[in-house]
């Protein structure tokens, strides 16, 4: 692999490798000494053009826990506010010898650009462009449903590696919200299909992005029909991106409080699901808008264990980019070896 800037049109195989890859990674991560000595003498650059919690820092912690030099780059006190292109700006990264440029950018298809302009001879990894994908962030989804809905869930209540190799074939996932600003709702529903998952997007007809019939997935503008007769095994919820709704890119549903009575996910909503079923967000949650407090913090939540898998999936794409192991799969993807 040498990129890794979309799940659209990434095989089945790499899916598979990049998720069974995590598990590994994962199960070092539960050791006393949690660093291993992949990829010393290796540079990773961190290039955040747009804000992030989760995915900088654990970008950061999975590549020093593979034992690479991490340089951390943010938009804001950089030589970008002076004017700097990203052209120059990889320019600068290339003559510093990076070897993996992680980046996030408001731009839809930056990651693109910034792997295929030839600025760089790095593996790209794409941490967020825009409106548009988010690979990383879909993949840690899938590893904690796979965990959760295919591998036994331990006595602590986290799902374990007893789901490696398997895919997500005959699970319902539907994902909810603001899916017309989502990256994280485009990358999740074509991994989530090729993984064989069936998926429901449920959002109001101002948030549904034109050409999703396009998309591997049906589409419900009701939260409760959906819950009640569909019965999801899992419920992701997706974040109200109120920062990208001033632009006149979409309007928002008619007031914070119509939509959090019609989309919003409440402990009553989470009676109507299965038992088994689990309740997912990407973060950073809106408490009380699409989520409510109770349905975040309810024991079938596994917002947290979503991050926290973050660094073990983070590991593995790190690893695969920068080792050179192609695994089983030989196919040309979106992972682009
Ligand atoms: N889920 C996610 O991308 O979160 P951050 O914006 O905090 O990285």
């Amino acid at each position: 692999m040498k990129h890794l800037l979309t799940t659209q049109g990434m095989s089945k195989d790499d899916a598979i490798l990049l998720l069974d890859t995590s598990a590994q990674m994962a199960a070092t991560q539960s050791r006393e000494n949690k660093k291993l000595p992949t990829l010393r003498g290796r540079t990773v650059v961190n290039l955040f053009y747009e804000d992030s919690t989760r995915t900088r820092i654990s970008f950061e912690t999975a590549a020093k826990r593979l034992s690479a030099d991490v340089i951390n780059f943010s938009a804001k006190g950089s030589s970008v506010s002076k004017g700097e292109s990203l052209k120059d700006t990889a320019l600068t990264l290339h003559a510093m010898g990076a070897d993996a440029v992680v980046v996030r950018h408001s731009a839809s298809g930056a990651a693109h650009q910034l792997a295929h302009a030839g600025w760089l001879d790095a593996g790209v990894l794409n941490a967020g462009d825009g409106m548009h994908q988010h690979p990383t962030q879909a993949l840690l989804d899938a590893f904690t449903i796979r965990r959760h809905l295919v591998g036994n869930v331990g006595e602590d209540g986290r799902g374990t590696d007893t789901s490696v190799g398997a895919d997500l074939a005959g699970l319902r996932i539907a994902i909810v919200g603001d899916v017309l600003h989502s990256r994280v709702a485009r990358s999740n529903v074509y991994l989530l299909h090729t993984l064989g998952a069936e998926v429901t997007l449920v959002a109001p007809p101002t948030l549904v992005p034109v050409g999703v019939e396009t998309w591997p997935c049906r589409v419900s503008y009701h939260l409760d029909e959906t819950l009640e007769q569909w019965q999801p095994d899992a419920v992701m919820m997706l974040r109200v991106q109120r920062e990208r709704m001033s632009g006149g890119s979409g309007s928002f549903f008619p007031s914070p409080m119509e939509y959090s009575r019609k989309f919003g996910f409440d402990a009553r909503r989470l009676a109507v699901l299965p038992d088994h079923s689990i309740v997912m967000h990407p973060g950073p949650m809106n408490r009380g808008l699409e989520i409510s407090a109770a349905a975040a913090d309810h024991p079938r939540s596994v917002i947290v264990e979503q991050v926290a898998n973050g660094v073990a999936v983070r590991m593995a794409a790190l690893y695969l980019l920068l080792s050179g192991d192609t695994g089983t799969s030989t196919e040309k993807t979106s992972t682009e070896k």
